[in-house]
């Protein structure tokens, strides 16, 4: 997992809805701090959520200061527009912890190779998982 952080710019910010998994898990919760609120740092727009019967459910409506906001990622979810005044409003912006499954190097020869190891350490490297295999 590594956090994020979006923004959303005045009457850009956008993210069209869709849902989220991951391969192996069965349930994928979201969870994001909003750093700025609806009517205070912008006009309309923001995070919706379709709950199991397809209700929208407008979250930027019920969120306050200091919330953080747990989620099913596996529902349909978006951002809305954002728009206000682009003179007096700064958008959208929150924190949002993204899951993912980082890999060992000896696991994934791809992470090896972002390592950009010297050869020296390299080879050192291979013997090591040589040896753990023996
Ligand atoms: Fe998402």
């Amino acid at each position: 997992m590594y956090c994020s952080v979006s923004n959303y710019p005045i009457n850009e910010g956008f993210l069209f809805y869709h849902e989220d998994k991951l391969l192996d898990e069965k349930e994928l919760y979201h969870h994001l701090v909003p750093l700025t609120f609806r009517s205070k740092h912008y006009e309309s727009g923001g995070l919706f959520i379709y709950d199991k019967n397809n209700n929208k459910i407008d979250i930027e409506d019920i969120v306050e200061e200091g919330d953080v906001i747990f989620y099913d990622g596996s529902l349909k979810h978006g951002v809305e527009t954002i728009k206000g005044n682009s003179e007096f409003n700064i958008g959208r912006i929150q924190t949002f912890s993204i899951p993912t499954n980082f890999q060992y190097p000896g696991d994934n020869f791809r992470t090896l190779v972002d390592l950009n190891l010297s050869n020296k350490k390299l080879i050192k490297y291979l013997f090591y998982r040589i040896k753990k295999l023996l």
